[in-house]
């Protein structure tokens, strides 16, 4: 299905729950969100339900986020489910790594091996600084656990001016003797009303560090809806990616629709919700009138960030929290 810019769009992220066990300063304030009551999150059926009907429409890839998705107790169950849906050519999750481990074998056996793992320094002080939890073992050892299982990793990282610039290099000496992806995100202005005002340390800047520190770097051609920049140090096994999340460079081949805990549509992640599906689905419509639905938003999904930005209806980016939208 294309939008009215020609743009495919084939990729659905869905936030199976805004509660986190980590407290990111980026994402949420110290004393966390107000976490949604159980009744107002989609159910599994209704998730379910969903990524059939997008299914029918041509989606073919699904990632899951949160929050922290593990923190769900039917995540895996909803996992099962949408393993059996054959429109998905791949299964994606979002995690913090904390609470992984012991549904390496399953997800395994399950297929789904394509993770996104949130880890903002190697350094343990700063780490507990950045998350405000004390998880930095746990989480390392997860992502060895993870490589050595042959799980594909994105590592991201959100680089901060005055935190962690400090960790990209090493961060990025990761891609040397694993085959992931090192991705360094701008940082946005979804923090949960921690703060309004962002200094910016600037995707440009991180290129820039990069450079000054590899003398050659090579481009890889981007996938299908690939947000991240992507270069490669010669001889190293994994690849260097820098996403501009803030700066929005990448609007013209966008490919996805995210979906809120509670059911908020969001065709472009700088719009405050263009509708609730939550509700469409509960008032009793039939999967043609969800698929209608779907459609029209798909037609409607604002040309850039920018554009999004503008038309949104309360114009505060810092209230919502990365971890109610969904990473
Ligand atoms: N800016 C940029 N990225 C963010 N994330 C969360 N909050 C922000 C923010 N304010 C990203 C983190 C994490 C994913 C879940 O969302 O990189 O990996
Ligand atoms: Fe949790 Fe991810 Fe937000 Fe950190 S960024 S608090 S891990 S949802």
């Amino acid at each position: 299905m294309t939008d009215s810019y020609n743009r495919q769009i084939d990729y659905v992220r869905i936030a199976v729950t805004d509660r986190c066990n980590l407290r990111c300063f980026y994402c949420m304030p110290a004393q966390g969100i107000a976490y949604e009551p159980k009744k107002e999150l989609l159910s599994y059926e209704e998730i379910t339900r969903i990524l059939k009907v997008l299914g029918e429409l041509g989606f073919k890839k699904v990632r899951f986020t949160g929050g922290e998705p593990f923190l769900r107790k039917d995540f895996m169950e909803l996992l099962e489910h949408t393993s059996k849906i054959a429109s998905y050519e791949s299964i994606h999750l979002t995690s913090n790594g904390t609470l992984i481990q012991k549904h390496i074998n399953r997800l395994k056996e399950l297929g789904i091996t394509k993770i996104n793992l949130s880890i903002d320094s190697l350094n343990a002080e700063r780490f507990h600084k950045i998350t405000r939890r004390n998880d930095f073992k746990k989480v390392i050892q997860t992502f060895h656990l993870l490589v050595e299982n042959g799980f594909k990793i994105k590592l991201n990282a959100v680089i901060m001016k005055g935190i962690n610039t400090q960790d990209i290099i090493p961060l990025a000496e990761l891609s040397k003797d694993y085959p992931i992806d090192v991705r360094f995100i701008e940082e946005m202005p979804f923090n949960g009303g921690y703060k309004e005002n962002l200094e910016m340390y600037a995707a440009k800047d991180i290129h820039a560090d990069l450079s000054a520190h590899y003398p050659i770097l090579n481009k890889i051609i981007s996938k299908h809806g690939d947000t991240a920049n992507l270069v490669s140090v010669p001889g190293y096994k994994g690849n260097i990616g820098v996403i501009a999340a803030f700066s929005r460079t990448f609007c013209n081949t966008c490919n996805r629709l995210r979906i809120s805990a509670k059911g908020d549509i969001k065709s472009c992640l700088y719009d405050d919700g263009v509708f609730n599906i939550r509700n469409f689905i509960r008032s009793g419509v039939s999967d043609q009138e969800l698929m209608d639905k779907f459609s029209e938003i798909i037609r409607l999904k604002p040309k850039d960030g920018f554009i999004a930005e503008k038309m949104r209806k309360s114009p505060e980016l810092a209230l919502q929290s990365m971890s109610s939208i969904g990473g």
